[in-house]
């Protein structure tokens, strides 16, 4: 069996979701594009075939500077009413396809260009894949004045609330949207689709980091096997 590293991993199965891009996706469409280092590796592997795409919608301030370096046409998302392909990654995916997502915080932008995509093709290494989503905190988007009360109904919800702060400061995390996240640990996701809308419903959550309401439609994930295929 061979032995991949994850950098490895991540690289296959970005070469393997710009091969399914170009095979399935007839020129002249608009493509959505994540974040993250996968989602990364993804954009500077699919940049030499931008010409196959009228423009790209991203998901993120951080996937928008690199695909504009790339050269990409950057589209505002409400200029277009549907996406045949979105490809991101994720922080874990369950048997049927339900993701939790957000590592990087760009969960709301991500959730937005999802539901305008017709499939959703999640991209990940095999560490990814689990039995039960959970052991990853559930992020949880938050407009700042409500940061401590939503806090405490997501305790009341069984979760251990860290407020989420920039990598190696104490500065507290600013997403895109001007918003807060908080990382929620803890929560046992029996039923995710219903957790994303409980979590929805408490008045100040911007977004939860379920992505089980619209989930994947294929996953192409690599592992010591190489890339595999699957289908929801
Ligand atoms: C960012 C995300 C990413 O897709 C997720 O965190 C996976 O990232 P990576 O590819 O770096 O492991 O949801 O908000």
């Amino acid at each position: 069996m061979n032995m991949f590293t994850q950098d490895q991993l991540k690289q296959m199965v970005a070469d393997a979701a710009r091969d399914e891009v170009l095979k399935n996706m007839a020129p002249g469409g608009v493509l959505g594009i994540g974040t993250g280092s996968t989602a990364n590796l993804f954009i500077d592997a699919i940049a030499p075939h931008q010409n196959h795409f009228a423009g790209v919608v991203s998901s993120s301030q951080a996937s928008t500077d690199r695909l504009k370096k790339h050269g990409f046409v950057v589209l505002d998302s409400n200029t277009v009413t549907s996406l045949p392909m979105y490809v991101d990654g994720a922080d874990e995916i369950d048997p049927k396809g339900h993701m939790l997502k957000g590592g990087g915080g760009a969960l709301t932008r991500e959730k937005i260009v999802a539901q305008l995509a017709q499939s959703f093709i999640c991209i990940c290494d095999a560490s990814k894949e689990v039995g039960v989503i959970g052991k990853f905190p559930v992020p949880v988007e938050v407009i700042p004045m409500a940061q401590a009360q939503v806090t405490r109904e997501l305790e009341q919800l069984g979760g251990v609330v860290t407020l989420r702060k920039v990598k190696g400061s104490d500065q507290v995390f600013v997403t895109d949207n001007q918003a807060c996240i908080l990382d929620v640990a803890g929560l046992k996701v029996s039923d995710p689709v219903s957790l994303e809308s409980e979590i929805n419903q408490i008045p100040g959550v911007v977004c939860n980091g379920l992505f089980a309401r619209r989930k994947a439609d294929v996953l192409l994930v690599g592992g010591p096997e190489g890339i595999r295929r699957l289908v929801y």
